[in-house]
């Protein structure tokens, strides 16, 4: 292995490939984006009303190489000047996870370097230590975006709680869901957003699943099924007015949520991750809550909410800097779970072997 020195400047290499956007990011020194080019296959997969996985896959090999060669260029270096690239292991779709991962193996084989491989859902959450250098935990997270919908306490950086999660559908799904029932465009939640600006959120009121107890747990298929024999029985109903209430049923579902998580940990700090967190309702209803009950809040820039390559190269530089457990034989995971991943990087042992290795410790 090339044992760069660490000499400035070090540039760290990030790729995103786990579903429907090519991503490509370089961080100079583990602080300044010095290049996050992003390639979105929206146009191929709109026609579906859906990511294909197959036209996923081929596309990010197509236009991967391309994408380095501009964020190379963009930052200013090349290859040889790297001290470290990361790439998206999972979860995601397998065939877009294979394509960054082998680009990103044999970069890191090539130049001496170092691969480090990056949970998707870690690098949502490190998307906001992007915009907040100083950020530190406790805090708890809502994890929003197309597949999860979880809620996390993130005590130390080792070590991170899985408080709750969708029973169903995920946040970004129902609002994809909705927007196909509201015939708007595809992806839903920006399509939601922007109509809901015109809309009343009070015209419709939607059942708002577990709000009246103490579980961490969501279920949004019961509000898309309203929506859905409400459009049904509603035909000429506005849909300005049909989707801001529909936004605000799931943002209250998220907010009521994520602040009784706050509270049971006793934490003033809330960390927003994952594309909905793109919402603007989102992001208005937080923070007049965060003010009205003294908490701080934190959401990443708009630009890193979604699927980006900026906040993989942040997840991948955090490892590279601390010198955690590289894994240069890492393979991908569609189904990699932050547990999963913490497990592995800090050898956090499960709740199940944990109570095991109790029972079995002598007296
Ligand atoms: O994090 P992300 O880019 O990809 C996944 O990892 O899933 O999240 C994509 C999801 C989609 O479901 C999309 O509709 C939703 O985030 N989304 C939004 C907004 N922007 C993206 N949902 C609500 N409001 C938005 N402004
Ligand atoms: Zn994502």
């Amino acid at each position: 292995m090339n044992n760069k020195p660490n000499a400035y400047p070090r540039y760290f290499l990030g790729i995103e490939s786990s579903c429907d956007d090519t991503g490509v990011a370089i961080l100079l020194n583990g602080k300044d984006v010095v290049a996050n080019e992003l390639l979105s296959q929206t146009p191929y997969h709109e026609i579906f009303n859906g990511v294909v996985p197959e036209i996923a896959s081929r596309k990010h090999f197509e236009c991967l190489h391309l994408l380095l060669d501009v964020a190379l260029r963009k930052a200013g270096c090349s290859f040889s000047d790297l001290c470290g690239i990361a790439a998206t292991i999972g979860p995601g779709l397998i065939g877009s996870l294979l394509v960054g991962v082998a680009t990103a193996k044999a970069i890191a084989l090539s130049q001496g370097i170092p691969f480090f491989p990056v949970n998707h859902l870690l690098g949502h959450v490190f998307a906001n230590f992007l915009s907040e250098p100083l950020l530190l935990p406790p805090f708890v997270i809502l994890l929003v975006s197309g597949g999860h919908t979880e809620i996390y306490y993130m005590a130390s950086f080792e070590k991170i709680e899985r408080m709750g999660g969708t029973l169903d559908d995920a946040a970004g799904e129902a609002f994809d869901k909705g927007a196909r029932i509201l015939r708007l465009s595809y992806p839903g939640g920006p399509a939601i957003s922007k109509i809901s600006l015109e809309g009343n959120p009070t015209a419709i009121r939607f059942p708002k699943a577990f709000q009246n107890d103490l579980s961490f747990d969501f279920s949004f298929s019961g509000v898309k099924t309203a929506l859905l024999y409400f459009m049904k029985r509603n035909p000429e109903f506005l849909v300005a007015d049909a989707a801001a209430s529909y936004q605000e049923a799931i943002v209250d579902i998220l907010l009521q949520k994520i602040f009784l998580a706050a509270r049971k940990k006793n934490t003033q700090k809330i960390v927003f991750a994952g594309g909905v967190s793109a919402n603007h309702r989102l992001r208005e209803k937080a923070k007049e809550k965060s003010i009205k009950w003294g908490y701080d809040i934190i959401f990443p820039s708009l630009e890193t909410c979604t699927d980006n390559a900026a906040m993989i190269a942040k997840a991948g530089w955090f490892y590279y800097d601390r010198g955690i457990n590289i894994q240069p034989d890492a393979r991908v995971n569609a189904s990699l779970s932050i547990e999963e991943t913490m497990r592995v990087l800090f050898e956090q042992s499960t709740p199940e072997e944990a109570s095991e290795e109790q029972n079995c410790a002598p007296k």
